[in-house]
């Protein structure tokens, strides 16, 4: 995902449409054929995620869980971002998401997608391949979504908070409805088994808890020591200042605007809501959210 030194970048604010039933940009719909086509290997691992809810976190969790002792070096010279491919990313004069993984060397590939689960590449599904899910709550999601689309010069003009909150609750904002999308993935768990479904709010409480459940999905079994590192690495405030994992070489961010590692916290929304704005989204939250076997908790 680095930029190519001779090609001159054109990266703008985009424009949303609706594509599929579903609010996106150019830079994810562009290279639709390849996506859809891509070529995966039933050792490939998805990592699946609304914008904002903690892609980067787990990337890195899973990238050291799997290469973190055998290549230790990937860690000081390789951003998480090319390390862990944002599959339908298409930048004018940047490697294409789909160019990026097929030219992974690792075993098993890591890849990243914020597609609705409908829009997952179906040799996925036919390959078997293990995916995980990660989900935040509603509230803080909108929050760290908004910051991000303000210092994200790619991404659609935000706007004012209160109409940006407005839009997300129509589903309006960049990869569509966040009530669809952790709907439609959790639903896809009750048929599709290889499918691990966490939470940012259980890896905020107990990282450490989560990193075993993921190593359980995974067959993986860390040496205590191996673990102790990898959930300490992976704390916020070690991540914030790794030049590896927090975007800081990325080039269309902002970081005078906000950083991409911003805050981190479970409850930031109360810093954001009004009153009135948090009484009106629960009333249409539960109006959406009928599924009483997906809860989300906005404080812990
Ligand atoms: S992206 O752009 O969709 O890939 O963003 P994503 O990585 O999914 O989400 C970014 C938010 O996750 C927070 N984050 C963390 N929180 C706690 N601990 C750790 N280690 C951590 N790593 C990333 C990051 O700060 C963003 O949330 P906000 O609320 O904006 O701080």
């Amino acid at each position: 995902m680095s930029a190519d030194p001779d090609k001159k970048m054109d990266l703008r604010r985009s424009e949303m449409f609706d594509f599929q039933g579903v609010s996106m940009t150019h830079y994810f719909t562009d290279n639709w054929e390849n996506i859809q086509n891509f070529q995966a290997r039933p050792d490939d691992i998805l990592l699946a995620t609304y914008p904002k809810a903690g892609t980067t976190w787990v990337s890195y969790i899973l990238d050291l869980l799997y290469f973190g002792q055998t290549s230790p070096e990937r860690q000081t010279s390789i951003p998480i971002y090319d390390r862990v491919p944002f599959l339908e990313i298409m930048f004018p004069s940047m490697e294409s998401g789909v160019d990026l993984a097929n030219n992974l060397p690792t075993s098993p590939r890591l890849i990243k997608t914020h597609y609705p689960v409908q829009f997952v590449p179906k040799s996925f599904w036919e390959q078997n391949c293990r995916m995980i899910y990660v989900a935040r709550n509603a509230k803080d999601n909108v929050v760290s979504f908004f910051h991000f689309d303000n210092m994200t010069l790619t991404q659609p003009d935000p706007g004012d908070w209160s109409s940006y909150l407005h839009r997300f609750k129509e589903g309006k904002i960049v990869f569509g409805s966040w009530y669809d999308h952790v709907n439609g993935w959790w639903k896809k768990k009750q048929t599709y088994s290889n499918l691990h479904y966490m939470f940012f709010e259980d890896m905020v409480e107990d990282t450490g808890r989560e990193i075993d459940k993921l190593c359980r999905f995974l067959g993986l079994s860390p040496s205590v020591d191996e673990k102790k590192q990898i959930t300490g690495g992976v704390q916020f405030d070690n991540m914030k200042k790794n030049d590896m994992v927090n975007y800081s070489a990325f080039p269309v961010m902002d970081f005078k605007i906000s950083p991409f590692m911003r805050k981190g916290k479970v409850g930031d929304w109360k810093n954001h809501f009004t009153v009135a704005q948090s009484e009106e989204f629960d009333e249409d939250y539960k109006k959406k959210m009928k599924d009483p076997t997906l809860q989300f908790r906005t404080v812990i």
